[in-house]
């Protein structure tokens, strides 16, 4: 029931704090242990390469998963487009590991891949939030998100809470393969300091209503940009945006556009930056005053670390591998408030369907 909203996506956006806290209390005991079951940190530890394989949002999940894997844990992790899997197949290592992202776990282009995954006879884990999904049942392990169901064909709840569950089971794993680093890892502080966070910019909404209504009115595309993480963050920023307001969007690496794309950039173009990490704050910014010389409008979304006293959105701390849990918030609310300001339905944007049960 979306009760006194009008519209699901924005209760499912408002939802994301409380899916946090909830992964914490579902996954995370009081003295700070991980509950998750041996055998599948067992099973992962023992795999030379993590292959994460998802679509769409769930993808774009995978590549903050990336990080979190590769920076905590220290075992290399590959992100896949399931539909891209079956014909360019990576040369596999030795042991592989696979994880499925999937919200509804019935996405058939991931469906098809775990088919051969257990034809090879390779692990698995499911990370959905669909209890006995297809998914859930053909993988060796599921993992379950919590988030309550998601009604909005554009994902929000599901892509915060795939993320934070990533965060908890790369801690686990540190944990059981003895990673000296990853006891400076504070998981259940870090959900929490996120949950606040986006308490803190949902409570704003209006701000970021009044920020769409200026930037995205009439504008026919537009490009977000971020480095690093910030450009895992911007690709899922930009999708929100078109699946929803069909404004034409891309989420750009901010350095690769001098290569071709700043072509594309005329007076008012709208160009939103993304900028959680001080390793590439200052490149994204001097970026965004390149395209701004040939006309863009600029906004900047900014951690409060790196921020600029003109960044018209400042995002709460939280460390940098987490950053997509505050980054998205304002990006969410952006892509609602240009949809409906067209006049748009928001919850059911034309040609998409929930899940995408054919390949
Ligand atoms: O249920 P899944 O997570 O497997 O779905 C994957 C994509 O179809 C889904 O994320 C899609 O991209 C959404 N429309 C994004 O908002």
């Amino acid at each position: 029931q979306k009760g006194a909203y009008p519209y699901y996506m924005l209760k499912e956006i408002d939802e994301q704090p409380g899916v946090m806290r909830n992964l914490i209390k579902e996954y995370i005991a009081a003295d700070g242990s991980i509950k998750i079951d041996q055998d599948l940190l067992k099973e992962m530890s023992a795999a030379d390469r993590l292959y994460i394989v998802a679509a769409g949002t769930s993808y774009h999940a995978g590549l903050v998963g990336k990080e979190l894997f590769e920076k905590l844990v220290k075992v290399p992790t590959e992100v896949h487009v399931a539909s891209e899997f079956g014909y360019n197949t990576p040369l596999l290592s030795k042991k592989p590991f696979f994880i499925f992202l999937t919200q509804s776990g019935e996405t058939a282009d991931s469906r098809q891949v775990l088919a051969q995954v257990n034809k090879d006879g390779y692990p698995s884990l499911t990370i959905t939030n669909v209890m006995n999904s297809t998914l859930s049942r053909e993988a060796t392990y599921t993992l379950l998100l919590y988030a309550g169901p998601e009604i909005a064909v554009a994902s929000t709840k599901a892509y915060t809470g795939q993320i934070a569950l990533e965060a908890i089971l790369a801690k686990a794993l540190g944990v059981h393969n003895n990673v000296p680093t990853i006891k400076d890892f504070d998981v259940a502080g870090e959900l929490t300091k996120a949950a606040n966070g986006m308490q803190e910019l949902v409570d704003e909404k209006s701000e970021i209503e009044k920020i769409a209504a200026a930037l995205l009115k009439d504008t026919r595309n537009a490009f977000y940009i971020g480095r690093a993480m910030d450009y895992a963050i911007v690709q899922e920023a930009a999708l929100k945006l078109k699946e929803v307001s069909y404004i034409q969007t891309e989420g750009f690496a901010s350095g690769e556009l001098k290569h071709g794309t700043i072509a594309l950039i005329q007076e008012n173009t709208p160009v939103i930056a993304i900028i959680t990490d001080k390793r590439t704050a200052a490149h994204t910014r001097s970026n965004a005053q390149e395209v701004k010389a040939r006309g863009a409008n600029i906004l900047y979304i900014a951690s409060r670390e790196v921020a600029t006293p003109t960044d018209q959105i400042v995002l709460p701390e939280i460390t940098p591998l987490l950053s997509a849990l505050v980054a998205i918030v304002p990006a969410q609310l952006l892509a609602y408030y240009a949809s409906i300001q067209r006049g748009y339905d928001v919850d059911k944007p034309r040609n998409l369907a929930k899940s995408v049960t054919v390949e």
